[in-house]
């Protein structure tokens, strides 16, 4: 038996045929069997072949009974978290015996991170590698972490992420049908322009920054007194090089990775936000696996992370050196004046429901 995960139609693979009702007398037996014939071979090319084509089976042998989970993303392959994440699908073969298959799908081939979450929800992809940016639109709990400068550091960060918070966040997508398996290293975001540097929050004036699609995000820039225009990162090489924008905020390796470097040459590490990526699998696929499948995913996912963790490390290393080394000026601006500068956010911030988790993030030791 085949079992895929593709299309509204969830795990299909198993044709069921109702029991036919026997021929009326007023239809004759070949009428019939021409009726049979083309409803069996319309079944088929509507499930079966449908869902073997758009799964990229083609090719397989027959018995092959292998379950397929799609996993979509919008990072390169050159990224950390693609590696981890092949990693992670290499962990699933072997925990499974090569019964379930991770296939990976990169640098936005399936949509957004928006387009992916909403198939996601649907039950047309299992899998998607997201910001929690992107996941605010579904839940909005995750806004906690796009607000500037809430974890005081890396290990804050972390801290909180492996702590009882940091779970009950993961969890959080349930209500919206996504069901989290781990957060992924990315970093600290900064400012990239392509006019000039922006090493103090004065300097944002009058600069359409992109952003993701996340209000808070989006608050941040207004608050420093710029103008924030969220816009797919996959568009956002050309948005810069076109001009709707004057620059963006992120990484360093999604800064060296998409090379939006050759249009935008001053990166002003600020480091706003730590805003982490998070694996998800979609609720309505994840209820019609087993318990030993749904374990041998859980522990692949979780077992990828220090792994991805540690490449991260490096990487971002590594895509400061190369950026210096294609002329882009890197700035370590004074953080504390851009702190400051958001501190509005916060007293806005404290009367909405997401007051309360701001202050559980900040009371983390
Ligand atoms: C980071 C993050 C991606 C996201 C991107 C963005 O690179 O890891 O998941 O797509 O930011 O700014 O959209």
């Amino acid at each position: 038996m085949r079992l895929v995960m593709d299309s509204n139609r969830n795990i299909s693979g198993v044709v069921r045929l109702k029991p036919f009702a026997p021929p009326r007398p007023t239809m004759d037996r070949k009428a019939v069997s021409f009726l049979i014939v083309g409803l069996l071979a319309g079944m088929f090319l509507t499930t079966g072949a449908f869902a073997w084509l758009a799964a990229g089976h083609r090719g397989r042998p027959a018995g092959d009974d292998r379950l397929v989970l799609k996993l979509a993303h919008t990072l390169p392959p050159a990224a950390p978290v693609h590696v981890a994440m092949e990693r992670f699908a290499e962990l699933v073969a072997a925990k499974s015996g090569g019964t379930v298959e991770v296939q990976i799908f990169p640098s936005g081939q399936l949509g957004s991170e928006t387009e992916t979450l909403e198939q996601l929800q649907r039950g047309a992809l299992a899998l998607v590698k997201t910001s929690t940016a992107a996941l605010e639109g579904f839940v909005p709990a995750m806004a906690v972490f796009g607000v500037p400068y809430v974890f005081r550091s890396e290990d804050h960060f972390w801290r909180v992420l492996e702590g009882p918070l940091g779970e009950e966040l993961l969890a959080a997508g349930e209500t919206a049908d996504i069901h989290g398996l781990c957060y992924y290293d990315a970093g600290a975001r900064s400012f990239y322009t392509v006019p000039r540097g922006v090493n103090a929050p004065a300097e944002l004036a009058g600069l359409k920054i992109r952003t993701q699609r996340s209000a808070t995000s989006m608050e941040m820039i207004a608050t420093l007194g710029g103008s924030a225009a969220a816009i797919p990162f996959g568009e956002l090489y050309t948005a810069l090089q076109q001009g709707m924008v004057d620059g963006a905020e992120n990484n360093p390796p999604s800064v060296y990775d998409s090379r939006h470097w050759e249009v935008a040459k001053h990166y002003a590490l600020d480091e706003h936000t730590r805003v982490p990526d998070m694996l998800v699998f979609s609720q309505p696929v994840w209820r019609r696996l087993s318990p030993e499948v749904q374990a041998w995913i859980t522990e692949a996912a979780r077992e990828s992370v220090p792994f991805q963790r540690q490449i991260w490390a490096e990487y971002v290393a590594e895509c400061l050196t190369k950026l210096e080394a294609e002329g882009v000026t890197i700035t370590r601006p004074d953080q504390a004046a851009f702190q400051a500068a958001v501190g509005p956010m916060y007293e806005a911030l404290r009367e909405t429901p997401l007051g309360p988790l701001v202050e559980r993030v900040q009371a983390v030791e």
